[in-house]
């Protein structure tokens, strides 16, 4: 049995990519009034993170979920744990934002072995190890890779100096986001040689360890006049140790970022963020939708694919109201 996935009119704002159909492999979901429906939080410390949790509440009620929702605060072994008490609650369906690649197969190789369909949300597993239409019935997030190319490219298009001395503020260790935006950004950096990317560290996508790593690698690096944060609660910690070190983001360093977040449109419309890439905590919606055309037996691609917008001086006013 194939299942079809068709566009509904709700996805406008989304692309559903052909490649990767999930197949029958995964476990099916029977149509009923009501579901009993988990999403396995990994941590509520950002911006981003508590929009997307209230983004299932919301949905709750309109979709007919009973909904568990947990919040592992930061643990991959707590978020193992959360869905192995969901699968003893008897979940329908689970909706996971795996913490970490590695870290998170387990859960899924648990919830499929109990016969309960998984969506993977936001972020990624390995895919040598737990594969869409196999394991997990689909991943519902965007592309990584482009988005940390589409930071270098306003970059490329944008910086003015002669030689750009970039420190870069990874996200958390093992991440499908982390992973994919170094790897975006890096290649398509390499690829202009007025850039140099002097340092690349991990703030694990907060905004304190942000500015405690960008305290410490100005220090080490006091001619750094880029910085490429993997998220903008980092990029906004950066800027704090910026201007706590008498430098002026906007005027002597380029902020470039990832997310969208209402801080970081602030800073843009203030002049000390240069871009950020949209990457939308808003998955409630489209879980809701993905969720009843899996049980109506129709084709789910196995990469449902969120079309991300760019946020400059141009526009961040505009969407400022919307964000979160
Ligand atoms: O997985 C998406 C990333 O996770 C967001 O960019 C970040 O802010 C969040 O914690």
């Amino acid at each position: 049995m194939r299942r079809r996935f068709v566009l509904g009119t709700a996805l406008s704002g989304l692309v559903a990519l052909s490649a990767g159909i999930a197949v029958a492999d995964t476990p099916p979901l029977a149509q009923k009034d009501r579901y009993k429906v988990g999403f396995a939080q990994m941590e509520s410390n950002n911006p981003w993170r508590i929009a997307e949790t209230k983004s299932f509440h919301d949905t709750a009620e309109s979709c007919n979920w009973d909904l568990i929702a947990t919040d592992a605060a930061g643990s991959a072994a707590k978020q193992v744990a959360d869905v192995d008490s969901m699968i003893a609650q008897g979940i329908d369906v689970l909706f996971l934002p795996p913490r970490e690649e590695k870290p998170l197969i387990p859960a899924v190789m648990k919830a499929k072995a109990a016969g309960i369909p998984t969506f993977l949300v936001d972020r990624s597993v390995d895919p040598n190890v737990a594969k869409a239409g196999e394991h997990f019935v689909a991943f519902l997030g965007s592309d990584f890779i482009d988005q940390g190319k589409r930071a270098a490219e306003w970059l490329i298009e944008n910086f003015e100096g002669e030689k750009g001395v970039i420190v870069e503020l990874e996200g958390t260790t093992g991440s499908s986001p982390a992973n994919d935006r170094k790897k975006g950004f890096d290649d398509r950096i390499a690829e202009d040689d007025r850039f140099e990317i002097v340092a690349s560290q991990t703030g694990d996508f907060a905004r304190d360890l942000g500015r405690q790593v960008m305290e410490t690698l100005l220090q080490a690096h006091p001619d750094v006049n880029v910085v490429y944060a993997h998220n903008d609660e980092m990029a906004i910690g950066a800027i704090q140790a910026l201007e706590l070190a008498g430098r002026k983001p906007g005027e002597d360093v380029t902020i470039v970022s990832i997310d969208g977040t209402r801080d970081a449109l602030q800073a843009i419309i203030d002049g000390k963020m240069g871009v950020t890439v949209d990457s939308s905590p808003f998955f409630g919606p489209l879980a809701c939708e993905v969720m009843n055309k899996y049980a109506a037996g129709e084709e789910i691609p196995g990469w449902v694919q969120v079309e991300d917008r760019i946020f400059t001086q141009e526009n961040a006013a505009d969407h400022i109201d919307e964000a979160y």
